[in-house]
């Protein structure tokens, strides 16, 4: 019996076999790439430049000759490291440049390495926690995701740095923030974790001044300390709850731009958040909220080429700690329209949604407070 596509059982059964091969392949190829990120094995190969013995790579990265011996096994069948033949007969190991290209420090925010940490990192923190909120629908807090800070810090660095200031904040309003931020305005960013963001933009804009705001007093003490390391006095750091803006707040109606770079979802109460955003505000005062590109639809999104990657971060990380407190656990994938809805919701009547250069994975939604007549 063939279903409505002209597939028997038997083809059926088969290529979900094959593909359950790729699934605990790809799942473990994975995990070893982010061991290997972590060990910087992929930028020593990188450096090598060409191929090389197992000693060369274990002495020049100080990492076990047996371990990296097993770890190379990996790379080899996972087809991301080349195999060759030395003069000796012993084999040697080569990591492509257009390989590294991908997934060195030296990638920049074309770093997809840096990704390879992230599902590794998630079931070490909170595997448990997560099955357990599966029986219970309760959410996961953020004090079970140890290092997750550290490492958003070093996504947000692969993310931010070599685009934010040359590329992003130029296509802001046809270049109209940029001028204004020459020329000395009051910025806000939502949820600046360890303050990537905020920082390049307080260094390349010294006539500015620049709030961060976030619940992390772990991320807003890394955010301190770099900026005071760069020198910036145009920037400071608050503890604060974006669902808690009221109006009595001293920060109502005090700031030009605020933008929240990937920290509306998995808040626990986004729609609060977001009309804190719009208290924040000056009249006619702007808000980039940058967040991830998906549809509100599982439909739209079933081709999305990282689908079951994005699901899976959400359903560890955004969606379990947006539940916290009878929270309302959005998750990564809410979607533009759900995101354009509840903007108009807080207040903004004009939502302007734009891809982002350089960046595949969000989409920028601009929009401003109503000025005063
Ligand atoms: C995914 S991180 C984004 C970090 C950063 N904006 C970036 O560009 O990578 C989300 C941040 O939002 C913060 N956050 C979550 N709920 C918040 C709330 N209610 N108020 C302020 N910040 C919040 C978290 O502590 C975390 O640092």
């Amino acid at each position: 019996m063939a279903d409505d596509n002209g597939v028997t059982a038997d083809e059926k059964r088969s290529r979900f076999a094959a593909r359950m091969t790729d699934v605990l392949n790809y799942g473990a190829l994975n995990l070893a790439m982010g061991l290997g990120y972590r060990a910087g094995l992929f930028d020593v190969m990188d450096a090598l430049g060409g191929p090389a013995s197992i000693d060369d790579i274990a002495a020049r990265s100080g990492m076990s000759h047996r371990y990296v011996k097993e770890w190379l096994g990996v790379m080899v069948c996972g087809d991301v490291v080349e195999l060759a033949n030395g003069d000796d007969g012993e084999d040697r190991y080569f990591l492509p440049r257009e390989h590294a290209e991908l997934i060195t420090r030296r990638a920049g925010s074309g770093n997809l390495g840096v990704y390879t940490q992230e599902i590794p990192l998630l079931t070490r923190c909170v595997m448990d926690e997560v099955l357990e909120g599966f029986r219970t629908g309760q959410g996961v807090a953020y004090d079970n995701y140890p290092r997750f800070q550290q490492f958003m810090g070093q996504l947000a660095d692969a993310k931010h740095r070599e685009v934010l200031v040359e590329t992003f904040l130029p296509s802001v309003d046809k270049g109209a923030v940029v001028r204004r931020m020459e020329a000395g305005i009051r910025v806000c960013d939502l949820g600046c974790a360890e303050g990537v963001a905020l920082t390049l933009m307080a260094a390349a804009f010294p006539n500015s001044t620049f709030v961060g705001l976030d619940i992390s007093e772990e991320a807003l003490q890394v955010a301190r300390a770099e900026a005071s390391a760069q020198g910036l006095t145009n920037i400071t750091f608050r503890n604060q709850d974006a669902g808690a803006i009221d109006s009595r707040s001293e920060l109502v109606e005090r700031f030009d731009y605020v933008t929240a770079f990937d920290a509306i979802h998995d808040q626990t109460r986004p729609m609060e958040a977001l009309q804190g955003v719009y208290a924040l505000l000056k009249p006619g005062g702007c808000f980039s909220m940058v967040d991830i590109a998906a549809g509100s639809r599982l439909a739209d999104n079933r081709d999305h080429p990282m689908g079951p990657f994005l699901y899976t971060v959400s359903l560890m990380h955004c969606m379990p700690v947006g539940l916290v407190d009878g929270g309302t656990g959005l998750g990564m994938m809410w979607g533009r329209e759900k995101a354009v809805d509840m903007l108009q919701a807080a207040g903004f009547e004009d939502v302007d949604v734009a891809e982002i250069p350089e960046d595949a994975f969000n989409l920028h939604f601009f929009c401003r407070k109503k000025a005063t007549s």
